[in-house]
This record gives structure tokens, C-alpha cells and sequence, in this order.
């Protein structure tokens, strides 16, 4: 075990810290801020160098446990005061074991499952050496178009703040330094969801309405879960960069949430306050981010050139370095850091390749899944049948399978779609396969830039149509067709925005000749973000979204197509008819000419208004109907709690899973509130004809806001509207009030 099996106490910490920093130079205090990345970065110094002189608090981006030590060693046994590096990585959805993206295991609505997800994903890290993870993303994002929306939880601050929390507990443990856990880091702090145009890095303008409300939940709840670390967000925020944010990181952070951690930059975010036009220069960058609150220089020199100069200069007094050196000196103590600096590699190989891991990847990407049409119950299909084409570019490709941030992943492991229906089907079968088309990026990702990879050579127009044909014949010639289409792992995650939700390339053209040949279709969808499926959803009778679903994806996948699994995920997000839309998102104001007027036609003239699958929207392969909805109390005053329950009850003949969503409106206010708000949800199993009741619980929390004209959160005497139902347009309806 390499960490103490009890939390330490504040005051031992405080002083083993207070010890160490009356030992240090300035240089060295400056050194702890500073983590170095050397995969892609060049330095005039070798890592070792800089680690022996002390400068270098934390090491990024290396996953061989081996190479853990070594350069561990240096710190430990080479450095004057022997501090431990503490080895960040950004494990975001697994680490060798690859589960479900975050936007996939958001759709499960299982908190329980994320936690589970994360204390694997802790446990494996950890086993390699890592301490600490970049992890969780809890940007809200309302904008499919900007890649990242696959890193986080989707459009919804209730629900992503449980998955927030969820993801604390399941990287810390129940304190920092538990056996098996890692260090968390929520990010990018705050409101990189809402780049202008989608478009990554872009500035953000949130009004301080939406940010309270919307942006910042997920941030506080993980902050109230104890994460240990949060990372800035390289973006402008109402123009003024996150990373030089005093209001965010003093104000909102320390000041009104009582944060105690450390906080990091996102990578080279420091030096590029200069890039912003925001710092004059990197030594003025540097005086700034330390002022507003950034403790830990990611990835640049900034703070290591300039922060002992600018305390000889008089410019920041040594106590402020100090105050950032702490919370980093007391996070390495608290992990048990000094007493196991070390890996065991032999025990890391044996935790790497965990059967139980990979099982546990198979549960979630069933879990994760949504199925989003089933027409005339085409799905679950029979094993029993004679031929089945499975078609498409991400049929048999192992890497898409895991997503972005998947890189100590090994894609040779993957379970592709087409290999899990061959795992699951009687050797008597014919499983034909081809591919269709290739889709590209019109830009290469910035990661293959970085690695130096090159594309692959297109195919000629010849080649094309060749494959494209033939992928149409071995659908004639089969019983059915599933088709695997959607986005390769790059079109989705960092520096990959859209202008358009359209599956890319030719895959629309392949779908509709499949679908063309009249043989039962089933799509199958592996991507990040909301795409256009108007076409689809209209003439494909099955469609499930599988997401980015990981090592087990393609074992999933078949489980849930074959019936030895029922979906049951539902989706985070609203999923807009085509990108005219965006942004799109259920809890919207009502305005003065509200779609449910009878006066009312379209908000867009050659478009509905509403969403082609609503925020919440899922099926299954039974049916539920939900009876019974009684409040406890219609009358309560601020600050008392409500209790709600409602009966569901699985009407249809197999087992099955459903999510059981809260929603509320308050009717009139000091501010006009949305239509609806998620203020609860259970997802439960039921037998067939099984009844269960569920009881939700509303208070202060749910019940609150923070408004515009009182510059507060306010709890306000109204008529409320209150829905529980399968999804965000559920009908099952009551009311309430809160009294003065
Ligand atoms: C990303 C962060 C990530 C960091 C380290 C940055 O480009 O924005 O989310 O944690 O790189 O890999």
C-alpha cells in the first residue's frame, strides 16, 4: 500500500509543511510550483537536470511505472530536500482499461456506476505510478459543436454536479491519500462550455446570472466533495482570462466556497496571458496568475524564471509564494508521497491487466448506452438468424472505440463492434463485414501533429466507390444490417469543433443505400456530441447511441443489440434537429410568446423549435408508466423540505431499466426561472410487472437560485409546477407552494 490508511490531520500536515518550507530556497519554493512536460515540449534543460536542482514540483504525462521511478528517483535521492514529484496525467475515462467517455457514462444517470468507474480508473493510475488526475471535467455545454462537450456531463448543472461529486469520490477516496486513489483536479475553471461559436479556446460571455446558476454548480459540489486541486480554463471569461480571474479564483473559489487546495493552470495558460493581450509580458503574466490565485505553472517556465525575481523586486512579498507552495507541499504529504515515493512494477502490471476491470468497462458501456428508436421492436435482435452485415468506418476500428484522453489505453485490446457480434453469435452465422467509406478530419487533430503522425494516403474516387459498393452488397446479401457510423475519436475532445452535426463524409449517402436495399437496418452510433439524424430518425427503424464506449465497447454493444442487456441510459444533452438550433437546451425561460401558446407557430420558419430527442430521452426494450405522483406536503416555508413519491411500474414483458427525472418551474419570482429544472432522478431495475414506489426529497438546495436583482441565492415564496416522468417532457404533473 502506498498511502497512509488514515487521512492525517490538518495540524500534522501544517506542520510537516511548515517544517519543509523553512528548509527552502526561494528557487526551490518557485521549483514546486512548477510542473514540467517534456512528451511534446522542448527545454534547454534534460528533466533530469531540472528535477536534481529542484526545479520541478510535478511531472506530466508519463504512464511507465518504470519511468515513474526513475525519474522519481532523481527527486527522492538526487534533489537537496528530497521532495517527491507528484506525477499528473490526465486519466480521464480509465487509464489502461478504457471506460465509457464522460458524456457516455453522464447518459447512464448512475452516479453509483461513475464512482465505481473512477475508483478503477484511481486504482490502476495509481498502481503506475500517477498521484494525481485532471480530472473531473465539469464544463457545462450547451454547444455540440465544440468538441469538448464528450469530456464532461452534458448541458445540465444538477446533473452534472452529481456526476462531479460522484468522480471525486471515485479518484480521492473517502479522504485524499486513501490506499488506491489519486489525487482529483476539477476543470477548467470556469465557463470554457460556453466558447464563443463553439469554437475551442474561444472567449466566453456569461452573465453572472448564468454562471451562478448554471456554469458554476458543478465546480462547487466537487469543491464540497473535497477535490484537492482545480485547474483553470485557458479561455477569457466576460474578458478576463480564467487564469488571471481574481474574481473566479479568489472571490467565487476561496472567498464564498472556502477552497483549501491547490490550483493549477491548464498548459501554458500562464505564458499565454500574454497571447491574450492581457499580460504585457511572461514576467508580467507571472505576477499575475500568482496574484489572482494560480499556484502551479503547467507545462511553461513562467513561474520558474520569474517569481524569485519578482520577489528580489519587491514587486510579491516571499509570503505569497509560500501561500501557493503549501496546499502543493501538503497535497504530496497527504498522499503518503514522502514515506512511498516508488511503484512496484511487477504489482502494477498484475493491476493493469485486472479481469474484474475490463468486466466492469463492459457494464458501463451497457449502461451508457441510449437507445434512441426501436420501430415496430426490431431490437433486441434473435441470435437465431442466418446472416447479418455489419457495416460502417467504425466497425472494426480499435481506437475510435476509446475516445480522446484515452492515451495509456492500448487499442490492441479493444473490442471492436464487429468482434463482439462475432463473440456473440453461433459459429453457424455469416457475419460479413465491410467498411463503406473512410471519414477524415479536414485538419488534422493537433494530437497526431504533436506525435508527428501522419495521414493516412486517400483513397482514389475509384477506390471509393469500390468500397462503397460493395459494402451495399454484402447488405443485400445478409438477413440485416448493422451500421456503425459516427465521428473517429479525434473528431470529438480537444481542438476538434464543428460547424456542422452532419455524420461526416459520406456516411448519410452509405446509410441511405443500405437502408435502400430493404433489409432491416440498425445504427449504431459511436461519437461525442449530438449529431444530425433527421434523416435517420425518421427511416431508420433502430438506433442506439454507444458513445465513445471503451475497451468492452464492442462486447457492450452486442450484449444490448442481442437482448443480453437492456438499455437504459438516457441523454444528457438535448439533441437538436440540425446545428441552426444551437444553442439548444431544455431549461430555458418561457418568454412572453412561450411555444405552448395556442397562437403560436415557429420560432424558425423552416424548422420546430424543439429538439428531434428531448433532454432525458431514452427507450428500452419494456415500457414503464408512472402513476401516483403525491406530495407530502402543497405548502412549505423556506427552508423546509418537501418529499415527493411517485409509483413506476414496468408494463411490458422483459426486465428493464428507467430513470425516474424530477423536473420543477417556478411560476413567478424576482427573476423569470426556466421551464423546467432537473431536481432529481433514480434509475432503478424492474422485473416485469414489477412496481416500485421512489421517494424524492426537495430543500433549500433545489429549491433556491441565485438572482439576478438580489445579487444572491434566494429561496423566494411562489407557485410551483413539479413533473416526474421518463424524460424532460414528462406529464405526470403536481403543484406546490413555498409560503413566506
Ligand atoms: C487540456 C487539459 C489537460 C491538459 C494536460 C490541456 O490542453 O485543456 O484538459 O488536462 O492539457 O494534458
Amino acid at each position: 500500500m502506498s498511502a497512509s490508511s488514515a487521512a492525517l490531520s490538518d495540524a500534522e500536515v501544517e506542520r510537516r509543511v511548515s517544517a519543509l518550507l523553512r528548509q527552502m530556497t526561494l528557487e526551490e519554493k518557485t521549483g514546486q510550483l512548477t510542473q514540467i512536460f517534456y512528451k511534446f515540449i522542448p527545454d534547454s534543460a534534460t528533466p533530469e537536470e531540472r528535477i536534481r536542482k529542484g526545479e520541478a514540483g510535478s511531472y506530466l504525462f508519463v504512464t511507465d511505472p518504470a519511468e515513474v521511478n526513475r525519474l522519481q528517483r532523481v527527486a527522492v535521492e538526487q534533489s537537496r530536500l528530497h521532495i517527491p514529484l507528484l506525477m499528473g496525467f490526465d486519466v480521464i475515462h480509465g487509464f489502461r482499461t478504457i471506460f465509457p467517455v464522460p458524456l457516455a457514462l453522464a447518459a447512464s444517470w448512475d452516479p453509483v456506476l461513475v464512482e465505481q468507474v473512477q475508483t478503477i480508473a484511481a486504482r490502476e493510475a495509481h498502481a503506475a505510478g500517477i498521484r494525481w488526475t485532471f480530472a473531473p471535467m465539469v464544463d457545462i455545454a450547451r454547444d455540440p459543436r465544440w468538441g469538448r462537450m464528450v469530456e464532461g456531463a452534458g448541458e445540465d448543472p444538477f446533473l452534472g454536479a452529481a456526476s462531479a461529486r460522484a468522480q471525486v469520490r471515485g479518484f480521492q477516496g473517502p479522504y485524499i491519500g486513501s490506499p488506491e486513489h489519486v489525487l482529483a483536479c476539477v476543470k477548467h475553471f470556469a465557463g470554457y462550455g460556453a466558447a464563443d461559436g463553439g469554437r475551442d479556446y474561444d472567449s466566453s460571455y456569461i452573465p453572472d446570472v448564468s454562471l451562478w446558476n448554471t456554469y458554476l454548480p458543478p465546480f462547487h459540489a466537487a469543491v464540497q466533495a473535497g477535490v484537492g486541486s482545480v485547474m483553470s480554463a485557458y479561455m477569457d471569461l466576460n474578458d478576463v482570462p480564467a487564469t488571471g480571474n481574481r474574481f473566479l479564483l479568489q472571490d467565487v473559489l476561496r472567498q464564498s466556497w472556502g477552497f483549501r487546495g491547490f490550483v493549477v493552470s491548464d498548459a501554458f495558460a500562464i505564458r499565454d496571458l500574454t497571447t491574450h493581450g492581457f499580460a504585457r509580458d511572461e514576467q508580467d503574466a507571472a505576477y499575475r496568475a500568482l496574484t489572482a490565485g494560480i499556484d502551479m505553472d503547467m507545462g511553461a517556465k513562467s513561474y520558474l524564471s520569474n517569481l524569485a525575481l519578482l520577489v528580489r523586486q519587491g514587486r510579491i512579498p516571499e509570503a505569497a509564494i509560500d501561500n501557493a507552495v503549501r496546499p502543493v507541499l501538503a497535497a504530496k504529504i497527504r498522499l503518503g508521497l514522502f514515506e512511498h515515493p516508488y511503484v512496484d512494477v511487477s504489482r502494477a502490471q498484475q493491476i493493469l491487466n485486472a479481469p474484474e476491470h475490463r468486466e466492469f468497462a463492459r457494464i458501463a458501456a451497457r449502461r451508457s448506452a441510449v437507445l434512441l428508436r426501436n420501430q415496430g421492436a426490431l431490437l433486441p435482435l434473435s441470435k437465431n438468424i442466418a446472416s447479418l452485415a455489419v457495416i460502417g468506418p467504425l466497425a472494426d476500428s480499435q481506437k475510435d472505440l476509446q475516445g480522446s484522453w484515452s492515451f495509456a489505453g492500448d487499442p490492441s485490446e479493444v473490442v471492436t463492434v464487429l468482434q463482439g457480434i462475432r463473440n456473440k453469435l453461433p459459429p453457424g452465422v455469416s457475419v460479413a463485414y465491410a467498411k463503406g467509406v473512410e471519414i477524415r478530419r479536414r485538419y488534422p487533430s493537433m494530437f497526431d501533429a504533436l506525435q508527428n503522425v501522419s495521414p493516412a494516403p486517400a483513397p482514389t474516387a475509384a477506390e471509393i466507390e469500390e468500397q462503397f459498393d460493395k459494402a451495399v452488397s454484402v447488405a443485400r446479401r445478409s438477413d440485416l444490417a448493422v451500421l456503425v457510423l459516427g465521428e473517429h475519436e479525434d473528431m470529438s475532445g480537444e481542438g476538434a469543433s464543428r460547424t456542422s452535426l452532419d455524420l461526416p463524409g459520406d456516411q448519410e449517402r452509405l446509410l441511405k443505400a443500405v437502408v435502400a436495399t430493404g433489409k432491416p437496418v440498425v445504427l449504431v452510433l459511436i461519437n461525442g456530441r449530438p449529431l444530425d439524424l433527421s434523416w435517420a430518425a425518421e427511416h431508420v427503424p433502430a438506433i442506439l447511441e454507444a458513445w465513445y464506449p471503451g475497451t468492452q465497447g464492442g462486447n457492450a454493444i452486442a450484449d444490448l443489440l442481442f437482448g443480453d442487456a437492456s438499455p437504459g441510459g438516457k441523454l444528457p444533452v438535448t439533441w437538436p434537429r440540425s446545428a441552426g438550433q444551437i444553442p439548444i437546451y431544455y431549461a430555458h425561460n418561457r418568454t412572453q410568446q412561450p411555444e405552448t401558446s395556442p397562437e403560436f407557430t415557429s420560432r424558425y420558419w423552416d424548422l420546430p423549435s424543439t429538439p428531434l430527442y428531448p433532454f432525458g430521452y431514452g427507450l428500452s426494450y419494456t415500457q414503464f408508466a408512472f402513476s401516483n405522483l403525491q406530495l407530502r406536503q402543497n405548502r412549505v416555508k423556506a427552508g423546509e423540505r418537501l418529499e415527493v413519491s411517485v409509483n413506476v411500474e414496468n408494463t411490458g414483458n422483459r426486465a428493464g431499466d428507467e430513470v425516474a427525472q424530477l423536473y420543477i418551474h417556478q411560476q413567478s419570482g424576482s427573476a423569470s426561472r426556466p421551464v423546467r429544472q432537473l431536481k432529481g432522478f433514480q434509475r432503478i431495475t424492474l422485473a416485469p410487472g414489477e412496481k416500485k414506489t421512489l421517494r424524492f426529497m426537495l430543500g433549500q438546495e433545489e429549491l433556491s437560485y441565485w438572482s439576478p436583482q438580489e445579487k444572491k441565492w434566494v429561496e423566494e415564496p411562489a407557485d410551483f409546477d413539479l413533473w416526474i416522468g421518463p424524460d424532460s417532457t414528462a406529464t405526470l404533473h403536481a403543484t406546490f407552494a413555498i409560503i413566506p
